[in-house]
């Protein structure tokens, strides 16, 4: 993967970018710029993948008779607050069912939960399906087993994913093939339940598993997530993140391994992980957490959207 380091300073201190090639940033003034411009992001990739002709991409691919016209479209959902604007926004346009008006059979998933009721203040379904407000039919939403336990929800989960999605072999191990997979960033660089200090961001073996996260964590409560295989096999990673809070996160996540070297402290291993993903990773932040990020000539908050791709004149290369 050819990554193209852009030297840029950061409060005087050499620092290099490395976005790889598959990669595209955009930094948005504000958290509503944020939350408007994934909306619009997430729809178009879908409306695109749902117009596509189907391919025989029913669970194993390749024995099952192609279904003419009927294109199955994964996304998995992320919980968090971040996203909660881009749900409120599809539930406005009933996005979903015009996706469905175009033929395509959609099943949205949940990239991570907390294993609580789903009526619990802390629920990742109760956020996603208040925010989506009926906008979309019954059976589209693939729910985890929240009531079992964890272990067994996450294998139960795993499995659901392996028999209706098309797969794909990641280090001699199946793994289903999302299409688009939204998610968080905390400050701490976790992304979805895969929690730093915890065996979760480096199972490999396994396409969802559980995690209790550590004492800082809020809430704390046992996890069920996918893991970085999945991530790595989805075909569109979109990432958002808002809040100052997550600058050092996404200095880790942005910085070239060069960088990291000289800045021990910004590093995140969690987050890098996304430096493995196969398909196209879409970064969306805010100006809080980009600020300061870029030299100035660059600097990519002036009340425009910056659009930074390997190469792209941001300025750095000077
Ligand atoms: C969760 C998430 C988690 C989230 C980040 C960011 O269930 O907590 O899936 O990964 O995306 O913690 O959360 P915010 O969007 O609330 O900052």
């Amino acid at each position: 993967m050819s990554s193209n380091p852009s030297r840029c300073s950061v409060s005087g201190q050499a620092a290099f970018v490395d976005l790889p090639a598959n990669w595209k940033l955009r930094v948005l003034p504000t958290a509503d710029d944020l939350a408007a411009e994934s909306t619009y992001l997430i729809e178009t990739i879908t409306c695109d993948l749902a117009r596509r002709p189907s391919t025989a991409d029913s669970a194993t691919g390749d024995d099952a008779a192609p279904v003419p016209s009927l294109r199955k479209l994964h996304l998995a959902l992320s919980g968090g607050s971040t996203p909660k604007k881009i749900y409120e926004s599809f539930a406005r346009t009933y996005f979903f069912k015009q996706v469905l008006d175009k033929k395509a059979e959609l099943n949205l998933w949940y990239g991570d939960v907390r294993m609580v009721p789903d009526a619990h203040a802390d629920s990742n379904a109760r956020m996603v399906t208040t925010a989506l407000d009926g906008s979309f039919p019954d059976n589209v939403i693939h729910a985890v087993d929240v009531a079992a336990p964890a272990a067994e929800a996450a294998a139960k989960y795993a499995a659901q994913m392996l028999e209706l999605m098309p797969t794909t072999d990641v280090g001699g191990v199946a793994v289903p093939v999302f299409d688009i997979l939204l998610l968080g960033m905390g400050p701490d660089g976790h992304t979805a339940s895969l929690f730093p200090g915890t065996d979760a961001p480096a199972a490999r073996d396994a396409v969802c598993v559980t995690c209790m996260p550590g004492p800082d964590v809020k809430p704390r409560v046992e996890r069920v997530t996918v893991t970085a295989p999945v991530i790595e096999a989805a075909k569109h990673v979109v990432l958002i993140a808002a809040g100052a809070e997550k600058k050092e996160a996404f200095r880790g996540l942005v910085a070239s391994d060069a960088a990291l070297a000289e800045h021990k402290e910004w590093l995140r291993p969690v987050i890098r992980l996304l430096r493995g993903c196969k398909g196209a990773v879409h970064l969306l932040v805010d100006k809080a957490i980009a600020e300061g990020c870029f030299r100035s000539k660059c600097h990519p908050v002036d009340n425009n959207v910056i659009e930074a791709t390997t190469g792209a004149d941001n300025g750095a290369a000077a």
